[in-house]
């Protein structure tokens, strides 16, 4: 299980002075998923035009490479604008399986300057209903500290 409060430490020092949001992806996405054995894929799909995303830095097993709003969990997080946790991914209508082996998910939108939707994270695990609204706040909170401003 993480701890958030030193993770978030250990991710502002990373990211400090850094504005580049693919380097910033790659950082959050590393020291994420090596911080917790409940995430077994980690990664950020990024907003690359309207309604689409296309797969930006992760760890883990090859994801698929473009996901629209319509489609998937990520799509409902970018869609809704709303943290999306999935206990049971095969009970999410139109959940995209990257691996067989996920069993839950937690995808967050990805907020820069000016409340721009500019991705959403992916946390994927091989365990059922591995994620609760505490990993939500304290993800959300990382992500706003660290892309609030890009
Ligand atoms: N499961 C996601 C797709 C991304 S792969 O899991 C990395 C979804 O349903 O949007």
């Amino acid at each position: 299980m993480s701890d958030y409060d030193d993770l978030a430490a250990r991710i502002r020092a990373l990211c400090e002075g850094e504005t580049d949001e693919v380097a910033l992806m790659a950082t959050v996405a590393c020291e994420l998923h090596h911080s917790d054995d409940r995430f077994d894929w980690t990664g950020f799909y990024r907003v690359v035009g309207p309604e689409l995303l296309k797969i930006g830095p992760y760890q883990g097993g090859h994801g698929c490479l473009v996901i629209p709003f319509a489609r998937g969990v990520c799509g409902a997080a970018a869609r809704t604008g709303q943290v999306q946790i999935v206990p049971d991914v095969e009970a999410f209508p139109g959940h995209i399986a990257c691996s067989s082996s996920t069993r839950s998910e937690i995808v967050l939108p990805v907020f820069g300057a000016g409340g721009r939707l500019i991705g959403v994270l992916d946390i994927d695990s091989d365990r059922p209903d591995a994620f609760d609204e505490n990993d939500a706040k304290a993800l959300a909170a990382i992500l706003e500290e660290v892309f609030g401003g890009t």
